[in-house]
């Protein structure tokens, strides 16, 4: 492991707070793009942390994960939810890559939704391993479609009646990077949380897969943190400051929405019905699979 993985994993053993955000972004772009400054993006995510303040960067935070994930029933429906948001992000992104008009980014898109078509599986994977026999072996082959399954070698193609089918924006690499920073936060949670529950001879295996999960993720932050603060460059300093404030406040808003349900990161059914959840997806959302099995979050 690299000094800046080890880095990144002692700072994910801290509790949630807005200088681990800081702090997971830093490491990040680090570690990915070493060299790199990206001064237009850090002043956006600084201002945007002092004047809107993401709840997840709060130890309130951590402590109500912790009280929910000590339930062995939670815990595995939370890791079919995070398949099923993977399995969904990969499509939007395979989506705007295919709509991208620049060779480089849509290269980065492209592996970005491989990525978390890839991670579907792997949270598939860490429900096996936590909770072995908790699904059915006839759901377990139906989990698997969450997946798209894309791969490098695939065309690339707008997913039908997608929003995402259209060319990306500065807009669009913030958003992505701010539910990036999210995502490895909510990892720092899930992996202790996790080990309550994983039987000790399946636990090297399920860090393992963590481990994995956690680089992408910290690439995830960092490919998208370097293209803000690229395509920021050309843009006018007070509306990119006041972009970041305002995507920061939507997710801020959706974070708090979700967290009232006692969710974090809500299934895609449970996001169609709230239209200030995931308010631009509107493309259509595979089918319920957690509902059908009466394991959805209400
Ligand atoms: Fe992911
Ligand atoms: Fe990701």
């Amino acid at each position: 492991m690299s000094n800046d993985i080890l880095l990144a994993h002692t700072l994910l053993e801290r509790e949630p707070s807005a200088d681990l955000i800081r702090s997971i972004a830093e490491v990040a772009v680090r570690l990915h793009h070493p060299g790199l400054e990206c001064p237009r993006y850090f002043a956006g995510l600084d201002l945007a942390l002092q004047d809107e303040p993401p709840p997840f960067g709060t130890r309130e935070y951590g402590l109500i994960y912790r009280s929910l994930s000590v339930e062995p029933k939670w815990m595995a429906v939370s890791l079919i939810t995070n398949a099923e948001r993977e399995g969904d992000g990969s499509k939007r992104l395979w989506s705007l890559a295919a709509c991208s008009v620049d060779e480089r980014q849509q290269h980065l898109l492209k592996r970005h939704a491989c990525d978390e078509s890839r991670h579907s599986l792997i949270y598939l994977s860490l429900l096996d391993l936590a909770f072995p026999g908790a699904v059915s072996p006839e759901f377990r082959v139906e989990l698997r479609q969450l997946s798209p399954g894309f791969t490098m070698r695939q065309d690339l193609f707008p997913v039908p009646g997608s929003p995402y089918a259209k060319v990306p924006t500065i807009d669009d690499f913030l958003q992505m990077n701010i539910a990036e920073i999210r995502t490895a936060i909510h990892h720092t949670m899930q992996r202790p949380a996790l080990a309550e529950h994983c039987p000790p001879g399946n636990q090297d295996k399920v860090t393992k897969l963590h481990d994995a999960l956690l680089t992408d993720e910290l690439a995830h932050i960092a490919y998208t943190a370097v293209l803000v603060d690229e395509i920021g460059r050309d843009a006018d300093p007070d509306r990119l400051r006041a972009l970041f404030r305002r995507r920061f406040h939507d997710f801020n808003t959706i974070t708090t929405e979700e967290l009232g349900g006692n969710v974090f990161d809500c299934s895609v059914a449970c996001c169609a019905r709230r239209p200030t959840c995931r308010a631009k997806a509107t493309d259509a959302a595979p089918a319920p699979v957690l509902h059908q099995i009466g394991l959805g979050p209400q």
